[in-house]
């Protein structure tokens, strides 16, 4: 997207009466009380939110403790179970309202009340407990999108064992790294999973990455056998029918403090080593609730769907947590987009009469892009009437693809939230909030109330509105990341960089706000992470997956703008052999793909990869990534290369080889 288009964008959309008059922040003037109620009491304005949304078994007296800035503490002499307020709190007001909606891969659909989600927890967490699990225990989730994944993570919440869950799109490799990192003592997976009408394995990849070694803390893999597919098993292996089988289906919930660790979630960064984001059970719970109510306007009549996989913070947030502490009936999908046809997700909203639709901008590009094709599978082809809010979140919309979604989507009847944040966040950082804010194609706009977020230059200093500079958040928030597990020093130079005075949390992203409204728009990522498809991926982590190739002598990886995926993987390549060419350099090529697949997993596969005798360097030998992501773009250089200590590669590295 180029900033400039969003830049210009002068068109506004004001709510509409009917929306806003039912709103739970109703107007702007609503909106500005609640920064002011921030802005004057900042920790009495979080303190009176925790109380009112969240049930505590030992209510907290102290809110905020700086004292080891930057982590920080929140509510911490209080005490709470955060499966309790997602379950347990409803049994006497909504037992038996449907929880989730499950639509399966091939279309089946199952329904489960909160009541049967709650004893599904129990006697799953039950089980756990039979093995031994305890408080405090990590254990890696691997699963397929359904109600056990769900169930798993709020089992592992109810005896205050700390869940990490892997998207089932990472390879045996990062598995085996993330065991590794977390000191994980069970893994729970499945035999296989269904996606778009295939059957595929999945506890293959949990066995090849624990054959990788170093994986001797886990005790037992559980597997819930969801295709039937043959599986090879050892006495660690214990299937979920089993684990459950006479268990009770109550169990006693751990009451844990406040910033017990709630999860982990490993994310990419700009070295080559994922890092394992902690998040905290009541601050994070309570931003969770909180955006659902003020982004999402959650009303106990919705049919609430986020798309996104448990496997990423989206899919914690607003599927796991978010929307069972609020009460929601939601969908939970198996599926893909595009099976059985790109009609899914409209077929689905009609289908189930979906009213709040939270997805990702890629989606909706490469969905527009398959309606134009087969008009089938356009949304106008469908019911979608019962949809009154959208939102998106991953990466930025381009305003063409912001209006497609409002017009032919929402039928420009309903608001568009789009949702800034980050895994490190734990919710919404800056949103429109549905029935106040004016929204602006390719805008996230303004502030959540409470989150003091804003642009500054690269010694921290303000700057004036209209100026480029880095997102950072001042004051510490709630649902903030508390450490890098592991590895404290790496969370406190990555987020809390001394250049910026040390007080200031890093986003990593470019932002600039507009002059007169002072709206944000997201500029990307300013570190070396890429955002292909709205997935997070580090160039390095890239980069070194390819050096332990033993073909490869080194590497470089960059982005280059992709018109559906938002950015593309490219890979410039140095063999230790001579370079390639022809079918030769084809065949590598394809190799090396497959390579970082098994390395990372599929979704990190470079789209292009080019050749060179060597990269182009400076003379005292840095990479010129700058270089590299021109030649990416198909642009000309012209810019000054005379530091360039060797500019005849450049030459080389113009064509891909796929
Ligand atoms: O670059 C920003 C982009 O996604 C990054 C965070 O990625 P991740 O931790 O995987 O979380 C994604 C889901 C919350 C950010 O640093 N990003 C996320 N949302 C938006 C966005 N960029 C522009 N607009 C957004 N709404």
């Amino acid at each position: 997207m180029s900033i400039e288009s969003v830049l210009h964008e002068h068109r506004t959309f004001t709510p509409e009466e009917a929306f806003s008059s039912q709103a739970a922040v109703p107007s702007m003037q609503e909106y500005h009380r609640l920064c002011a109620e921030a802005a004057q009491d900042y920790e009495g304005f979080w303190a009176k939110l925790a109380r009112e949304l969240l049930v505590w078994h030992k209510p907290f007296t102290k809110t905020l403790n700086e004292s080891e800035a930057p982590f920080y503490k929140w509510f911490e002499d209080g005490k709470l179970n955060v499966s309790v307020n997602c379950l347990d709190k409803h049994l006497d007001t909504i037992p038996n309202k449907t929880a989730i909606i499950f639509e399966a891969d091939n279309g089946e659909v199952k329904n489960v009340t909160y009541k049967e989600l709650y004893h599904q927890v129990c006697q799953f967490a039950n089980g756990l407990k039979s093995l031994n699990l305890v408080k405090g225990d990590r254990v890696i989730i691997y699963l397929p999108m359904g109600i056990e994944a769900v169930v798993a993570m709020q089992a592992c919440a109810r005896l205050g064992i700390i869940h990490s869950v892997v998207f089932g799109g990472f390879s045996a490799k990062s598995l085996n790294e993330r065991i590794i990192d977390a000191g994980a003592v069970a893994v729970i997976t499945s035999d296989g999973q269904f996606r778009g009408g295939k059957t595929l394995p999945l506890k293959q990849a949990v066995d090849e990455g624990m054959a990788m070694g170093g994986c001797e803390s886990i005790r037992d893999i559980v597997v819930f056998q969801k295709t039937g597919q043959d599986v090879a098993w050892n006495d660690q292996c214990i299937w979920w029918h089993d684990l459950i089988a006479g268990k009770a289906d109550t169990c006693e919930p751990v009451m844990v403090d406040a910033e017990h660790p709630l999860f982990l979630l490993y994310t990419s960064g700009s070295t080559g080593k994922p890092k394992g984001v902690q998040h905290s059970s009541a601050g994070y719970l309570l931003h969770a609730m909180n955006t659902m109510r003020w982004t999402f306007d959650i009303k106990p009549e919705d049919i609430y769907w986020c798309t996104a996989d448990v496997g990423w913070i989206t899919g914690h947030s607003y599927v796991t947590y978010g929307p069972l502490a609020m009460g929601a009936t939601q969908i939970v999908f198996e599926g893909i987009p595009t099976y059985p046809n790109a009609g899914r997700f409209w077929q689905m909203i009609q289908r189930h009469k979906v009213s709040v639709f939270y997805t990702a901008p890629t989606a909706i590009r490469s969905l527009i892009k398959a309606g134009e094709m087969d008009y089938t599978t356009h949304p106008n082809h469908f019911e979608l009437s019962s949809l009154r809010l959208l939102g998106t979140v991953g990466e930025p919309i381009n305003p063409e693809a912001w209006m497609w979604y409002f017009e032919q989507v929402g039928g420009n009847r309903c608001p568009i939230v789009d949702t800034f944040w980050q895994t490190e966040t734990g919710g919404h950082v800056i949103t429109p909030l549905p029935g106040a804010t004016p929204l602006v194609p390719g805008s996230c706009t303004l502030p959540f109330p409470g989150i003091d977020i804003d642009v500054v230059d690269e010694t921290g200093k303000d700057i004036p509105w209209g100026n480029g500079g880095l997102l950072v958040i001042k004051k510490p928030w709630p649902s903030m990341i508390r450490t890098i597990y592991n590895d404290p020093e790496r969370f406190k130079s990555s987020y809390y960089p001394a250049e910026l005075g040390g007080k200031l949390y890093l986003a990593g992203d470019g932002a600039i706000r507009d002059t007169k409204t002072g709206n944000f728009t997201i500029m990307g990522r300013i570190d070396d992470v890429l955002n292909v498809s709205g997935h997070r991926l580090g160039t390095m982590e890239i980069e070194s997956a390819l050096v332990a190739n033993h073909l490869v002598a080194e590497s470089a990886v960059v982005g280059k703008p992709h018109p559906i995926k938002g950015e593309s993987v490219v890979a410039y390549v140095v063999l230790k052999g001579k370079r390639p060419e022809g079918e030769e350099a084809k065949k590598i090529v394809a190799e090396l793909r497959e390579w970082v697949g098994k390395e990372i997993g599929p979704i990190a596969k470079p789209d292009e990869i080019r050749f060179g005798d060597n990269l182009p360097k400076t003379r005292s030998g840095k990479i010129m990534r700058r270089l590299l992501r021109s030649l990416a773009k198909g642009e000309e250089i012209t810019s000054d290369i005379s530091t360039l200590d060797n500019p005849a590669i450049l030459e080389q590295l113009k064509q891909p080889v796929n």
